[in-house]
């Protein structure tokens, strides 16, 4: 099949731990290996043949409205090649793979994404958060995820997630890991900085922010409100793409509820005003599990699905959002416009924990307590 997104030797599992020799073996770009043990603090240094990128979206600034693509058309429209492509960028978001050594619970996703990324193109990838976990409760779990991303090709650009640096403060639901800034020194360590912005080319200036320094009171949490401000301020006509583990809202922008599952009113409000001053911004998140979109203001936003699991398939207890089914999300940035594509590889696996979820003791207690069972990782140390 032509237009399959696969390449050859696609069906060769690559081995589980051989991190560097898998990396190698699959960067046709060359160039592009990291540092061995950290994450790369510049992961937009190199810009890269626009030849190589392949258009995958129809319609421009398709992000303005539903950009889902079935997986059938995804396969059909990914094998056509741009004849001009000088200035289209190919980000692949990626979110929430929820990587665990101690609870490898969502490993054949990441296995199938791994040989799929590994056959694509693309000028970047974007994690919106919780790599991993239980990253917030051991750092030999953030450890163990940012090896598992080291099988994927760069550059590689992360924000944190809950589970990787601990949740937002106040916390709300009583009893969750919170952020601290032992948590945050540790994810620092093995994923680089939680808030940055790279330009892209001269229409475009991504922006990554870690969603939990809101209200935490740590050194980080005013440093990055004022490099979200300045990036908006000084954009100079560049479209802003914000990256960030939570969403701005559930459901309305002016709900006022404190929930962990979005950011928190006063917070929302306040990323809203320092990027008012860029028009159109997108804003790509991660956290709930579900693909959506949605527009307030200037902003228009985009969720990601996980690669790992969804949460409460049926909407038995949570309601369904948007689409509830794991897969990632394909951006093509094409002068100042944009598409996106939500990709459903055929081999992931739609794991729902929504009993975890209506458990009295909540998913979040239960995954770091539930007894592991005999799983083993042979040979990760
Ligand atoms: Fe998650």
């Amino acid at each position: 099949m032509a237009n399959r997104p696969v390449g050859k030797g696609f069906h060769q599992l690559q081995p589980l731990l051989d991190d560097h020799s898998a990396r190698h073996r699959d960067d046709r770009r060359g160039g592009l290996s990291r540092k061995a043990d950290t994450a790369d603090p510049n992961p937009f240094a190199e810009r890269y043949p626009a030849d190589r990128l392949r258009h995958q979206g129809r319609h421009r600034d398709a992000g303005r409205r539903s950009g889902r693509l079935s997986a059938s058309s995804f396969r059909q429209q990914i094998g056509l090649r741009m004849q001009n492509s000088s200035d289209q960028f190919r980000i692949i978001q990626i979110s929430d793979p929820h990587l665990g050594r101690r609870r490898p619970f969502f490993q054949h996703n990441w296995e199938v994404l791994v040989e799929l990324l590994a056959a694509e193109t693309y000028d970047l990838v974007v994690c919106t958060g919780d790599m991993s976990m239980e990253g917030a409760q051991f750092e030999a779990e953030l450890a163990f995820a940012a090896r598992q991303f080291k099988r994927i090709r760069g550059p590689i650009a992360f924000v944190p997630g809950n589970h990787d640096i601990g949740n937002s403060l106040p916390d709300v639901r009583g009893g969750e890991t919170v952020i601290t800034t032992a948590r945050r020194e540790a994810y620092l360590r093995h994923f680089g900085p939680d808030f940055w912005t790279r330009d892209i080319g001269s229409h475009w200036r991504l922006v990554g922010l870690n969603s939990m320094l809101p209200g935490s009171g740590l050194e980080g949490e005013a440093q990055q409100q004022v490099m979200v401000e300045e990036a908006a301020a000084s954009a100079a006509g560049r479209r802003l793409m914000v990256f960030k583990h939570k969403p701005l809202y559930m459901g309305t922008p002016d709900e006022t509820v404190l929930s962990q599952s979005a950011l928190y009113p006063e917070h929302r409000n306040r990323l809203r005003d320092a990027l008012s001053p860029a028009s159109d911004a997108l804003v790509c998140s991660g956290h709930i599990h579900d693909y959506k979109t949605a527009t307030w203001q200037n902003l228009q936003q985009i969720w990601a699905p996980s690669t790992a699991f969804v949460i409460d398939r049926d909407g038995l207890q949570y309601p369904v959002h948007g689409i509830r089914r794991a897969g990632y999300l394909v951006h093509t940035l094409s002068g100042d416009g944009h598409v996106h594509a939500f990709v459903e590889p055929d081999r992931f696996l739609n794991i729902d924990v929504g009993n975890w979820m209506r458990a009295p003791e909540s998913f979040h207690a239960r995954y770091h307590t539930e007894p592991l069972r005999g799983l083993i990782l042979a040979g990760d140390e």
